[in-house]
């Protein structure tokens, strides 16, 4: 009988193939099928035998409906007995989901909250880093061009946030996460690890500076809009998870200036979205250029020519 319905199953399967649209629930079907089958007959969480019965019932009425053509039904039937043998859902990568923008981040304040408790072990954020600076470079100074940010000296709060935010899919920057997934780094130790080395590093000043045209507009906008939460010199403020700006590409700062403002950073600070909302661009270009020239206090400062000691070359 269970070779039978085998059988059956790897008909319809190629069957279904032919007609658009199908295939996906076949697959689904398939692999649901297996799951219930295995719990079955194993049945790992010990449930009654009444529970297996039910759905041995199911599982045999889901198995005509299949060979009746009726793949939704047959799936929705088949589904019911995932709670009674008390089996996982299935991956979510496995199904395509509308992911709503609170889930993110709140699984992103999640993680954070957890990163935030936890004694950071500089050393494993030494290593960790080693894969980060294939991008940030062994200083963690970033590109010119500003592609990719200078992180070194960022607060430890804030790189722990922008991790935790990019790890949640709360940033555009699907570049960095097949890099700093849990998968790939580990969990929130992790992140508490590798934001502790970045904090320890010092600042290059040589970053890209603006254009330098609107410098006197840039400096007034500035003290207007942005020192009460980023600081008189672009400090930021780590018990409020704001970030230092000091020395930071030019470009970069105009692309996440620009992504905040029209809330394509999903996480970003609602306060500072609407104190920029009416940013055009030459207000944006000449803040931004002011900020550019922002710099650390001296003992931040990398030394000329400094090259990271951690990374042989
Ligand atoms: C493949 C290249 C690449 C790798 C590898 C990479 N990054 Fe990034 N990272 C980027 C890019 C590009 C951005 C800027 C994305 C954007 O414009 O939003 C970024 C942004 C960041 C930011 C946000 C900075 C800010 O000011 O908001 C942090 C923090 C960061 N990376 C840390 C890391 C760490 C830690 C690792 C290693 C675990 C890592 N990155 C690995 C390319 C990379
Ligand atoms: C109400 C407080 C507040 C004000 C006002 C504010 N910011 Fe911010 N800003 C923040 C916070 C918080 C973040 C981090 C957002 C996040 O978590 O993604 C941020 C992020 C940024 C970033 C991205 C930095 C990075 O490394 O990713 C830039 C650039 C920036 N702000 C520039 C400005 C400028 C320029 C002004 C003034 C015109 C300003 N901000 C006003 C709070 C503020």
């Amino acid at each position: 009988m269970k070779g039978s319905a085998r059988f059956r199953i790897a008909a319809a399967a190629v069957l279904a193939v032919a007609t658009v649209g199908a295939p996906a629930v076949a697959a689904d079907f398939e692999t649901d099928l297996a799951r219930v089958t295995k719990a079955l007959q194993e049945n790992p969480s010990g449930v009654l035998t009444a529970a297996r019965q039910a759905c041995l019932n199911r599982r045999r009425f889901a198995l005509q409906l299949y060979d009746q053509g009726q793949e939704a039904r047959a799936s929705r039937r088949l589904k019911t007995c995932f709670a009674l043998l008390d089996i996982p859902e299935t991956a979510p990568q496995a199904k395509v989901v509308a992911v709503k923008p609170e889930d993110l981040q709140a699984k992103a304040a999640r993680e954070l909250e957890r990163a935030l408790a936890l004694e950071p072990d500089v050393a494993n954020g030494l290593e960790i880093y080693r894969e980060c600076a294939a991008c940030h470079l062994p200083e963690a100074w970033g590109l010119h061009n500003g592609s990719v940010p200078q992180i070194a000296a960022q607060h430890r709060k804030v790189i722990i946030k922008q991790l935790a935010d990019i790890r949640a899919g709360n940033r555009e920057n699907w570049v960095m996460v097949p890099y700093s997934s849990a998968e790939s780094i580990g969990g929130p130790q992790a992140l508490a690890d590798v934001a502790a080395y970045i904090e320890s590093l010092e600042v290059s000043i040589d970053n890209a500076k603006g254009p330098g045209v609107d410098l006197e507009l840039g400096g007034r906008l500035y003290a207007d809009n942005c020192v009460r939460c980023h600081g008189a010199t672009g400090e930021g403020d780590s018990e409020r998870l704001i970030p230092r700006l000091q020395a930071q590409h030019y470009n970069y700062l105009v692309r996440q200036f620009e992504w905040i403002r029209d809330g394509k950073r999903r996480n970003a600070d609602a306060e500072m979205a609407t104190q920029i909302r009416d940013f055009g661009d030459r207000e944006t270009h000449a803040v931004l250029d002011y900020v550019s020239r922002l710099t650390p206090p001296e003992a931040l400062q990398a030394p000329p020519g400094w090259e990271n000691p951690d990374f042989q070359r």
